[in-house]
């Protein structure tokens, strides 16, 4: 498990984090969200021991991240931002040189490093220069040197930052496979991974913690949450806002491109039935009818507003 209590960070006179309070017990996959600038590379920096807080502590399973860090930094396996390794290895020296580095032996330094190469598929690559490798592998080298000594807690800053989208797809399915029994940290913003691969969020601007959840209840924060998108081309938009407008329960019809938004007073399971009755009533032709999950960019710019640096 791992304590964080009151972690603070100033640059100088400048906040770059301040009083990050929380606890993760296995199996938690921790998101921490916001815009550039927040503090979320700050906060991973001290959490793995690579930067000395000004204030507060990191406990993990019990152990002191600065009194006792040999001990608490064997739990950990840590992808700094970027994903840096020595350029001129190759994948094979390079996880040999880690393997090494973090103890290692016999057996179990060989079954180690044959299960990180095929869990993170690294086998045609093994022998080619770091340098000479496309971003998706080379995020995977840095992925593989992290998991190398299958570690309690990963903590993983922006693991698929500057990745296209079907990379992106690989790293964050390695990420769940991965996470049943561990404590996974990942840094992101984007907000989409958050949905994806984690179970609780924090979102974090100007160095502050400024929500605290779970995904869906971030998303619940949207004003969207629960309305429903009635899509027609055979009515006048007008006329479809007057009726569902008119719907008990209903706050606002508010049109949109081929559609209204219908947003209810308070969230009312039934809404969807009702708008679907009055449509079939008035012989509507439904395109498509739809309760709206909630919009996780919108929350995230209310929360974070002017906040990116
Ligand atoms: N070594 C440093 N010296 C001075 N300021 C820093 C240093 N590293 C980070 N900062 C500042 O701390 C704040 C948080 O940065 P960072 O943790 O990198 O944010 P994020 O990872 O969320 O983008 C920013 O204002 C950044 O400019
Ligand atoms: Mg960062």
């Amino acid at each position: 498990m791992i304590e964080v209590s009151h972690l603070t960070k100033y640059y100088g006179d400048v906040a770059a984090l301040e009083d990050l309070t929380f606890k993760l017990v296995p199996g938690e996959i921790l998101g921490f969200l916001g815009p550039n600038g927040a503090g979320k590379s700050t906060a991973m920096k001290m959490l793995t021991g690579f930067l000395r807080p000004s204030s507060g502590e990191v406990r993990i399973w019990g152990s002191n991240m600065w009194q006792d860090s040999l001990v608490a930094q064997r739990h950990i396996g840590y992808l700094p931002e970027g994903a840096p390794a020595y350029e001129e290895m190759t994948p094979l020296g390079f996880l040999q040189f880690i393997a090494d580095a973090r103890g290692l032996t016999g057996v179990e330094r060989a079954n180690r490093l044959e299960q990180t190469i095929t869990v993170m598929s690294l086998q045609e690559v093994l022998g080619q220069r770091i340098e000479t490798l496309s971003k998706g592998f080379k995020r995977r080298v840095g992925l593989a040197q992290a998991i190398l000594h299958d570690p309690d807690v990963l903590i993983l800053d922006e693991p698929t930052d500057g990745l296209d989208p079907n990379q992106k797809h690989q790293v964050r399915k390695m990420i769940k496979g991965l996470s049943a029994d561990k404590i996974v940290i990942v840094s992101t913003h984007n907000l989409e991974e958050v949905t994806a691969v984690c179970n609780r969020a924090m979102v974090l601007a100007k160095g502050r913690v400024v929500s605290d959840g779970t995904p869906e209840s971030l998303m619940a924060m949207s004003p969207y949450h629960g309305a429903v998108t009635l899509k027609s081309s055979s009515a006048s938009l007008a006329e479809i806002a007057e009726v569902v407008g008119s719907i008990t329960g209903v706050k606002e019809a508010v049109p949109i491109a081929g559609g209204i938004t219908i947003f209810p007073e308070n969230i009312d399971n039934t809404l969807f039935t009702k708008v679907l009755e009055v449509s079939l009533a008035k012989g509507w032709k439904v395109d498509s009818l739809y309760v709206e999950s909630g919009r996780l960019d919108e929350v995230f710019r209310s929360l974070t507003e002017g906040e990116s640096q």
